[in-house]
């Protein structure tokens, strides 16, 4: 099998870019094979700390909460904010929630009130619109390739990767997208 996942995750910059729109977006992740190869796409989802194609969000709001409105909370997408060095979730809860590459290269996200472990790569992470792909606005990680490694057991569920090399993963670009919408206390 061929991978052209260096290749790819240098495309947009390969491009002319312009600045990315403010404000919240979505994003997904899609591999383009190089030959008759299985399309993979999906949307990009959080989900235990981690993100995914094929699994929902777990947004979270608790119920314990003093003056805690959990109604006003009712967002089931996976929503993030920034792109320019650091990418949060777009989250209320105090003090955020912060992606992060984990040193096993799991793309991943801090639990509520905790700051990314110790060696977790916190910045560097960029979204710019391309003038390729029909202006689409890719995010990413400087120095690093994107991959969707697939989940043992769980079919059509893929687990996302940053870095130089994933034995049996496939390069993915990561497409974002403009959102207004329900917004999400934390995610769990
Ligand atoms: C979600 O919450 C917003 C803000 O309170 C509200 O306008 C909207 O109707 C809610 N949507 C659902 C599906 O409950
Ligand atoms: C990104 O952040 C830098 C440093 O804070 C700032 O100078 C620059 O204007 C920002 N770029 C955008 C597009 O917001």
């Amino acid at each position: 099998m061929k991978y052209l996942a260096i290749a790819l995750s240098f495309i947009p910059l390969a491009f002319a870019s312009w600045p990315a729109p403010a404000g919240p977006w979505t994003a997904s992740a899609r591999h383009i094979p190089s030959d008759a190869g299985k399309i993979i796409e999906d949307s990009l989802q959080a989900s235990g700390g981690h993100f995914w194609m094929g699994k929902s969000a777990t947004p979270y709001c608790p119920s314990d909460v003093a003056n805690l409105d959990c109604s006003l909370y009712n967002g089931t997408d996976t929503v993030l904010i920034g792109g320019n060095n650091t990418i949060f979730l777009d989250v209320t809860v105090p003090g955020g929630q912060q992606m992060y590459i984990a040193s096993d290269g799991a793309l991943s996200y801090s639990v509520p009130h905790s700051l990314p472990p110790a060696g977790a790569i916190t910045t560097g992470f960029w979204r710019e619109g391309s003038e390729g792909f029909m202006g689409a606005v890719f995010f990413g990680h400087e120095g690093s390739s994107a991959y969707a490694c697939p989940v043992e057991d769980e079919e059509d569920v893929y687990q996302i990767f940053l870095g130089t090399e994933f034995t049996g993963c496939y390069g993915v670009l990561l497409f974002t997208y403009t959102f207004s919408g329900a917004t999400v206390w934390e995610y769990s």
